[in-house]
């Protein structure tokens, strides 16, 4: 076969120079050239869905003619695994797996290598239909670390006895020519290659890593993928600011874009599909990283919430919701009156800009000012998170921190902010209640819903409150009458509106008792 050649090729106008040069000589475009493999042959072109079957897939057919893809699927027998890629892994399918370094990509995919190769040697029902003839164990293909390095942390994570040992191959290689011939000759469930940063085309002169390398070999080994019939893993750096990006010049290509996050202080590892052609981007997979690999966390719900006792002003519970999955998160705010300049701003885990409206809306229309005071807020657990309903317990957080007065422990509050001072309902709130409920929490703040009605969660007084001040006044008790607090509140919202409460008792018992935080234990 004659040695291919490479052009760079403007990504903007198309353009393809021999060498490569910092801007387009054609349009003018800076850094947009990209090394590319100019084929003689049209054999990419023959590569689609269908292929291997009777069907001309170049010819258009009608709609109800068409045979409706078998969709099956292959279980990695990690329950969050399949559950993120919509129940196992489809066959002739490209994952990507993207995280940061150092987030556990190879140790999760080692894990769902095992499970995936026992599964069809077990004969499993559920598995060993699925798989197509002819195919087993898994191949793992890495350039990152040598096969040796790959054996040790089997050993690790206790893979070397039994089955899986027999029926994982590994091989250190790079080109990705060759990981390709030998996927083709050892006709595997699957193909895992760690990472895309390092394998590399001959063709191509660009270092591995570069744009151009990393999407000509993705090329190749859907080709394969599509061809063969054989799922294809591929692992991609990448990192929050952003600057390992070649992977993300994948992400149309690929069939599903898994992502692998955490704080890399913390041992909590969440799985997000950010697309997914075969099933549903919503669910979210919950690990913990263990001495023996990442463990399933079995009860996701609390896996967010603060393990500590401690209990001070500015920890408020949140629910959001995951998917189909509620999960219960803590967000931490502390207030501090600021030095000279400008108040500082600090969010981690929840959207900064969110904040500073939150900060001004809370300054505006419930009269906690925190103009001159600088705000940090968090999220316990490592975890990143841009749920609206997550506002309401955001500022909560902030008031309690002002006020130097505790939220109820038990207490959770959900509901978006409107710029207002309004609250307004969000999705799914009954399961997150309803988990919030399951996990111990006795009263809950949220926005009074549209149709007037209120979930009723047996265990839990369920508070329904119109604006934030109300809210606040519910969670950290009214304020000390200053004449402050009255300012800047153009909302009219303290003209006696009644909250609605799910639970007739409680509401007597509250309007005794008044909201008084020596109720609370602290
Ligand atoms: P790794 O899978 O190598 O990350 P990536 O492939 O995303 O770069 O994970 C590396 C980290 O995981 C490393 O810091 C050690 C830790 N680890 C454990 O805590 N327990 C284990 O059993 C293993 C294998 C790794
Ligand atoms: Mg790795």
């Amino acid at each position: 076969m004659a040695r291919q050649q490479s052009r760079y090729i403007c990504q903007t106008c198309g353009a393809a120079h021999l060498r490569w040069e910092g801007q387009c000589r054609t349009c003018g475009g800076w850094n947009t050239l990209v090394e590319t493999v100019i084929r003689e042959s049209d054999a990419r072109r023959k590569v689609g869905p269908g292929q291997g079957s009777t069907d001309r897939v170049d010819l258009p057919q009608s709609l109800a003619g068409l045979r409706e893809a078998e969709l099956v699927r292959i279980p990695t027998g990690i329950g969050e695994i399949d559950r993120v890629l919509g129940g196992g892994l489809v066959p002739g399918s490209v994952v990507l797996l993207g995280g940061e370094p150092g987030i556990g990509k190879s140790t999760l995919l080692l894990q769902a290598a095992a499970g995936l190769a026992v599964g069809r040697a077990s004969g499993r029902a559920d598995g060993g239909a699925a798989i197509p003839a002819g195919r087993d164990g898994v191949l793992y293909a890495t350039g990152e670390e040598s096969a040796g390095q790959v054996r040790l942390r089997a050993g690790r994570l206790g893979l070397l006895e039994g089955l899986p040992a027999d029926r994982i191959s590994v091989v250190a290689a790079s080109e990705v020519g060759r990981i390709v011939d030998l996927a083709r000759e050892a006709r595997p469930i699957a193909l895992i290659v760690d990472s895309i940063q390092t394998v590399t085309v001959d063709e191509l002169e660009g270092p591995a890593g570069s744009v151009g390398q990393v999407r000509e070999c993705a090329l190749r080994l859907m080709e394969m993928a599509k061809g063969d019939d054989i799922a294809v893993i591929i692992v991609g750096h990448v990192t929050k600011d952003g600057t390992l990006a070649g992977p993300k010049t994948l992400e149309h290509l690929v069939d599903a874009v898994l992502n692998l996050e955490g704080e890399r202080t913390s041992t909590l590892r969440l799985l997000r599909a950010t697309k997914n052609r075969f099933g549903s981007t919503e669910e979210v997979g919950v690990f913990e990283m263990a001495e023996r690999g990442l463990a399933e966390v079995a009860d996701p719900g609390r896996a967010f919430l603060a393990a500590t006792d401690e209990h001070a002003p500015g920890s408020v519970a949140g629910a959001t919701l995951e998917g189909s999955r509620p999960l219960l998160v803590e967000v931490q705010a502390l207030v501090a009156p600021g030095g000279y300049g400008t108040p500082r701003r600090t969010a981690s885990g929840l959207d900064a800009n969110r904040m500073a409206l939150l900060v001004a809306v809370l300054g505006r229309r419930a009269g906690i000012g925190l103009g001159s005071h600088d705000v940090y807020a968090n999220l316990a657990g490592g975890l990143e998170l841009d749920d609206p309903g997550l506002d309401l317990p955001l500022c909560l957080a902030l008031a309690s921190s002002l006020r130097d007065r505790p939220v109820p422990r038990d207490m959770v509050a959900i509901g978006e902010v409107g710029l207002l001072g309004e609250l307004r309902p969000v999705p799914g709130l009954e399961r997150r209640l309803r988990e919030a409920a399951r996990l111990g929490f006795r009263s809950a703040i949220v926005p009074v819903s549209r149709r007037g009605d209120l979930p009723v969660i047996s265990g839990m007084e369920v508070i329904a409150v119109p604006n934030l001040r109300t809210a606040i006044s519910h969670a950290v008790g009214a304020a000390q009458a200053g004449p402050s607090d009255r300012n800047g509140d153009h909302n009219g919202d303290h003209n006696g509106t009644a909250p609605a409460r799910s639970s007739a008792a409680a509401f007597e018992a509250r309007t005794a008792g008044g909201r008084d935080p020596s109720r609370d234990p602290e």
